[in-house]
């Protein structure tokens, strides 16, 4: 058995056990991957201010986000593709969160569809949208959300265009895998893997297949993505979906004080400060440098959350003191999720959790609900 300590222990055992094209998929940022790097690299940066003698009794990281009581201030981002780390991932991982008290975010381009993860799960979940040129499909995407009485919706907006990965170029990425001579090779050393895949039959991108009009099968879906995918997407946009879907809504996607702003005045209940954890634009700043001037444009309006680079509970703590509300992870609850299935999410919130409440006490403080800047070095 593998002792695992760390989310990095699990980003480890993940890369043995998940076919090449999709643990690449997941450890990949665009082009020379600066961002990528930048988001875990800057919260280093930051540096406790570590008080002593102070009563650590009673400690509580409870909080609420969007809304909705949180165990931690940390929720499951919305992750395309989950069901490729995992058979059956995204039913897994909502599972995971639903224990631990948390929200999981069900990503458009998830495997398991809306309804599949609503029948696996007592407790609403969160839903992510895309907004695609098809808006018949988009409102439909949306009622079905409600009907599966999502609690949240969460709209991206930095997706319009897509930024390179070359590792997914390289590597021909697609669901199912195509089943080239490499591939077949590759997934030859992951057996648990295929094993779990031959025995689900959710291989594809349930939200979409046989719901959006010609796409019955993977093969069309790749160019049907791509053409799919709104370049002239607005905020009058965002004006019709909050209208459509009547419930929370967050906005994803903002690195700008100027479109911060334009999210506060939309009337959404908590926008996401988030560079889509270094997958588009490459050269824009960490989300935690993003952060602050965030914070002070707009934070007396809109609930602030964060997410990209968030390894530990000690930079969940960093986040918070900086004025996040909660953050999002992406990456570590899929290594927890490639590696171990519920088990490993589960592992990666408990240490997470374990991280950032020792820490927390470190910092002399016993409620997360108090955690200001005062905790960090000027
Ligand atoms: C494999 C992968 C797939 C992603 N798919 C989506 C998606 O479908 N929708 C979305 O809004 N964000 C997506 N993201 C971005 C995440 O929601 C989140 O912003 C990012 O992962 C946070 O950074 P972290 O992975 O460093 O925690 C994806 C990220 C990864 C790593």
């Amino acid at each position: 058995m593998t002792l695992i300590t760390c989310i990095e222990d699990l980003r480890r055992l993940a890369k043995r056990r998940v076919p090449r094209m999709f643990y690449d998929y997941a450890d990949s940022g665009s082009w020379t991957e600066s961002t990528y790097r930048a988001n875990e690299e800057d919260f280093q940066k930051l540096k406790f201010r570590q008080r002593v003698a102070v009563d650590l009794n009673n400690r509580s990281l409870r909080s609420t986000m969007a809304g909705q009581e949180v165990a931690m201030p940390v929720a499951l981002a919305p992750t395309g593709l989950t069901g490729m780390q995992h058979a059956d991932g995204e039913i897994l991982a909502a599972r995971a969160a639903e224990k631990f008290g948390i929200p999981f975010t069900l990503s458009t381009m998830s495997i398991c569809s809306i309804e599949d993860v609503a029948a696996h799960t007592s407790k609403p979940f969160w839903f992510q949208l895309y907004v695609m040129k098809d808006r018949d499909f988009i409102n439909r995407l949306i009622d079905r959300a409600k009907a599966a009485k999502c609690s949240a919706l969460v709209l991206t907006l930095d997706l319009q265009v897509l930024g390179q990965r070359h590792k997914d170029l390289r590597n021909g990425l697609s669901a199912p895998p195509r089943l080239t001579v490499a591939n077949m090779l590759d997934m030859a050393t992951k057996p648990r893997w295929c094993a779990g895949m031959l025995g689900t039959s959710r291989r594809q991108f349930g939200n979409i297949v046989g719901h959006a009009q010609s796409v019955s099968d993977m093969s069309s879906l790749s160019a049907w993505t791509s053409q799919q995918f709104d370049p002239s997407l607005s905020w009058s946009d965002v004006e019709w979906i909050k209208k459509r879907w009547g419930g929370k809504l967050i906005i994803k996607g903002i690195m700008d004080a100027e479109d911060a702003r334009l999210a506060a005045n939309s009337g959404a209940d908590a926008l996401i400060v988030s560079n889509h954890g270094g997958r588009q634009l490459d050269g824009a700043p960490s989300s935690i440098a993003a952060l602050p001037g965030i914070v002070a444009a707009v934070g007396r309006q809109i609930e602030i959350h964060m997410d990209g680079g968030v390894r530990s509970g000690q930079d969940v703590l960093r986040a918070v003191a900086l004025g996040a509300r909660g953050v999002y992870i992406g990456r570590p609850f899929l290594y927890g999720l490639g590696a171990m299935g519920e088990a490993g999410v589960t592992r990666c919130l408990d240490i997470i959790r374990n991280e950032l409440d020792i820490s927390m006490a470190f910092c002399g403080k016993r409620d997360i609900q108090q955690v200001s800047s005062e905790i960090l070095l000027p």
